[in-house]
């Protein structure tokens, strides 16, 4: 198993393995593979790694550019990831995150934000302050990992990949 870029010939794989992922959670909507089409489509794709497990992708990670109100630039968008449901629990998420952010950091990026559950993102060194905020969203979900510069608060505005999805749930 080996981490990788996606590959033209990787999209179809990438939503199925999303939509596998994604169905069983409670908060989804459904729409996160179109999102990784849609941030490709728009040149939004900033980095998108794929574990390749012998040929088959059993997991995905996505960083796409975020504007943060006051105007820090160079900050990303961590997600959707997902890791093949038979796959779970067994690092490949860990790794992704672990990669993607380190591709990221060596593209001079300043932080990563995410929204996700505090439990898991907070053990690989995400945290939140409360000061990002999203839509209505509990601040406690916008986590986020400064690589460089001050902590940034103010409201995230998402590549119109999310923005769309979210108009059109
Ligand atoms: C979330 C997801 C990407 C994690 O990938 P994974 O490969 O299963 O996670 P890992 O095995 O790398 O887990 C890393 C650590 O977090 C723990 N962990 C995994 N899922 C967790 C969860 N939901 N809550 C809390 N801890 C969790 C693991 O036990 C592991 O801890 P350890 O290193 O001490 O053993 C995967 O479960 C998934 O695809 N879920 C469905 C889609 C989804 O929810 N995506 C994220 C939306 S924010």
């Amino acid at each position: 198993m080996f981490i990788r870029k996606e590959a033209p010939g990787d999209a179809d794989a990438i939503r199925s393995l999303t939509e596998a992922a994604f169905a069983p959670v409670p908060y989804s909507n459904g729409s996160e593979g179109r999102i990784i089409d849609q941030l490709r489509t728009d040149g939004d794709l900033a980095i998108s790694l794929v574990m390749d497990d012998d040929g088959t992708v059993v997991g995905h990670i996505a960083f796409s550019p975020i504007k943060i109100e006051g105007g820090e630039d160079k900050w990303y968008c961590l997600g959707p990831i997902s890791v093949a449901p038979g796959k779970q629990r067994q690092g490949i998420g860990k790794a992704l995150i672990g990669e993607g952010l380190r591709r990221l950091r060596a593209l001079g990026a300043n932080g990563c934000t995410l929204v996700g559950d505090p439990a898991y993102y907070g053990r690989l060194g995400f945290r939140s302050d409360g000061r990002l905020r999203y839509k209505s969203l509990n601040p406690s979900l916008i986590q986020r990992m400064v690589f460089q510069g001050v902590p940034p608060k103010g409201n995230l505005t998402h590549a119109d990949a999310f923005e769309h999805a979210l108009e059109d749930s």
